[in-house]
């Protein structure tokens, strides 16, 4: 039965109007219909091509959600292999990539585009009288799979082109599939509760959802496209810029990202602002691309085995790598806490080499369920500690066994007992070697005592010879020069220079002496808020639970552990004998507390400050009697908003709590 033209009308109403809209949408993102009304339009069209088989087209709309599954990918021949691009870590490579251009063009002029490298999956899209006819994976450059369906459900990519460009009946696309982190992060979410299987990162989840057979799932997923590359042989083409625009106009999306650079020195600068702003954008790029202008220029300089001699890809030090986990072995903190470590295959990510990173306790390690022999991803960026983030569970061998903690403590053999809401496991020996070791380290160290020469493997070697034992011991260290001279890797000079560098840590502040104890809790800046109350360390041993806890930014917790350290024995001897090796055991100077807008508020600070550094900050809240917190809660009195502030702002601002500008704080310290 014949359609009638008032239905076909109709059919062709709706598929203009769902082609507009997805461009709208997912190209230029400034959508001018609800869901709710997209999704109306699309189940009409639905139902009018269900009832007329004839209507469809492979051009409509109604593609997105998905054919019919296929069983096996047929293979497909690119007419031009897709290569790839050499890559380079540093600067030196790309200056010499910018060397030999110039020297392949003598002295013509010539421009470089720089382009973001989308972190994704590349593919090829090919395109017949406007008509989207055929997608491809890259597979080895020469041969990929054809996933022509699950391309079409993703609705960035254009079935149909907005234009036609003269004479361009055929051509070529290239372009990234990727996904972003927020749409990758609600995808594992969901998938977690659902109890399927989560993705590693958004890349492994675009090339995982790629390669489903079943359309109507990848409809489901939410994938992204980006263009970068365009090719036909039927009309001539002059750039590569030119051919960014082309695609635009065409309907793709295209990076807005992108720069025309005159010199290598252009292609630096865009480098290293992009390494410094890739958390802003809301998907993963893991360097820049580097491309020659023109195309004719291009073809000249030609390409080696299988990559172009005209463009090269300037990466990021990757933050993210896979490697195997040999051992989950286990460390013994200063007051006996007992951290799982993951010693690994070493592996080069976030501009270092990491053989071992934290596993934080033993709930993480079941959370992810890590086991030794596991090969696992390593994150680490910028000057962020190294953690083991996944495991990549495809590639477990059998015969792994999940980790368990072991019921004693692997440097003393003493029991380790887990307390009550606490994630951590603690050894319960105090005179354990590993807790000796890791107090007198943290006593020494430069935020503490500041004992230059007196590190990790010098505490190691004067522990286990049996010269220390405690931090007391420390000092008695002066009586034992002739013996310490003939020890490995000593001589004179060093002895006299750490003998020296003890003398001096005498002078320490009581503060820092304070904070050197090690007692849990205890940070620089609760040091200092005792301090400012008890004075001294006769004030410390005789302060009451009360007297502790009624202190502004010492809660139960804390005065709890301190009551606790002094009342030990042990340590009560230990703090005799450091008074007598002449420690400061006292504030010197009164600190008198200027009374301003802020004496006895609690002061958080966010972001950065232009005119002050965090320290002048909390120094001046300090000393006009206030105290800075480091995290928001009900009882914070006042935020002080920097630059780039971080989530405590929000936190303010769902607390109500009042936030304060730069110059709004300093005219407050400032006020009487
Ligand atoms: S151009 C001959 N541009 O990087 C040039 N590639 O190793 C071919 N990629 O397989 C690619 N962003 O998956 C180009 N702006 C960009 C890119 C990009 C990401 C990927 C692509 C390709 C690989 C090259």
């Amino acid at each position: 039965m014949a359609v009638s033209a008032s239905i076909v009308k109709r059919f062709e109403g709706l598929r203009a109007r769902l082609w507009e809209h997805d461009h709208r949408y997912y190209v230029l993102a400034q959508p001018t219909i609800a869901d709710a009304e997209y999704d109306r339009l699309m189940k009409e069209l639905l139902d009018l091509e269900a009832a007329h088989p004839e209507l469809a087209t492979p051009d409509s709309p109604s593609q997105r959600v998905g054919g019919q599954p296929t069983k096996e990918f047929p293979t497909v021949t690119h007419n031009v292999p897709m290569l790839s691009l050499s890559n380079t870590y540093n600067e030196d490579e790309v200056r010499d990539f910018d060397r030999r251009v110039r020297s392949a063009l003598g002295q013509e002029p010539f421009k470089y585009v720089c382009e973001l490298k989308f972190d994704g999956v590349a593919v090829s899209l090919r395109y017949s009288n406007g008509m989207f006819v055929r997608g491809a994976t890259r597979g080895d450059g020469t041969r990929g799979d054809e996933i022509t369906q699950n391309l079409k459900t993703i609705r960035s990519i254009p079935l149909r082109t907005r234009k036609k460009k003269k004479g361009m009946d055929e051509f070529e696309v290239r372009g990234e599939v990727y996904m972003r982190r927020d749409d990758f992060r609600r995808m594992n979410e969901t998938r977690e509760l659902a109890g399927e299987k989560t993705f590693i990162n958004p890349r492994n989840s675009a090339a995982g959802t790629l390669k489903l057979q079943d359309p109507k799932i990848v409809a489901g997923r939410p994938l992204n496209f980006v263009a970068y590359y365009l090719r036909t042989e039927s009309v001539g083409l002059s750039s590569h810029s030119e051919n960014l625009r082309i695609l635009r106009d065409l309907g793709f999306p295209v990076s807005e990202h992108t720069r025309v650079s005159k010199d290598v020195e252009g292609v630096a600068g865009y480098w290293k602002e992009w390494d410094e702003r890739r958390d802003s954008l809301p998907y993963d790029i893991d360097g820049v691309v580097v491309k020659v202008d023109s195309l004719s220029q291009q073809e000249r300089l030609g390409m080696i085995a299988k990559s172009p001699r005209w463009a090269i890809a300037f990466k990021f030090a990757a933050r993210q790598a896979m490697t195997t986990l040999h051992n989950i072995t286990l460390q013994v903190g200063r007051v006996g806490t007992i951290t799982p470590v993951a010693e690994l295959e070493p592996v080069f990510v976030g501009g270092t080499t990491v053989s071992r990173a934290t596993l934080h306790n033993e709930d993480y390690i079941k959370a992810l369920d890590i086991r030794p022999g596991d090969t696992v991803v390593v994150e680490k960026g910028g000057d962020v500690i190294p953690k083991v983030s996944a495991v990549v569970k495809e590639q477990r061998r059998s015969g792994t066994k999940p980790f368990s903690m072991p019921g004693k403590c692997p440097e003393c053999g003493s029991r380790i007992s887990r307390p009550e809401g606490e994630a951590n496991h603690y050894c319960e020996n105090s005179e354990c070697p590993a807790q000796i070791r890791a107090r007198i380290e943290h006593f020494a160290h430069r935020g503490a005592m500041d004992i230059e020469g007196l590190g990790e493997a010098i505490v190691d070697q004067l522990v286990s010879l049996g010269f220390v034992h405690n931090y007391a011991d420390v000092y008695g260290l002066q009586r034992k020069r002739e013996e310490l001279v003939t020890l490995e890797r000593w001589g004179e000079k060093s002895v006299e220079n750490l003998l020296l560098a003890i003398e001096g840590s005498k002078q320490r502040p009581f503060t820092r002496v304070l904070f050197a104890l090690g007692i849990r809790h205890v940070g620089t800046s609760v040091a200092q808020l005792i301090v400012n109350q008890v004075r001294s360390m006769e004030g410390l041993v005789g302060a009451s639970f009360e007297e502790l806890q009624g202190i502004q930014g010492v809660g139960p917790r804390i005065a709890e552990s301190v009551r606790r350290f002094v009342e030990d024995k042990h340590n009560l001897k230990v703090i005799e004998r450091l008074k007598k090796a002449g420690l400061q055991f006292e504030e010197k100077q009164r600190r008198s507390v200027r009374r301003s807008a802020l004496t006895g508020k609690t002061v958080v600070l966010t972001g950065t400050l232009s005119s002050l550094t965090r320290d002048q900050a909390r120094q001046m809240i300090e000393n006009s009697g206030g105290h800075v917190a480091s995290s928001v809660s009900s009882k914070t009195d006042y935020v002080v908003v920097g630059i780039d502030p971080g989530s405590k702002l929000n936190t303010a601002q769902k607390l109500g709590v009042q936030t304060l500008r730069e110059e709004e704080f300093i005219r407050l310290v400032q006020s009487k």
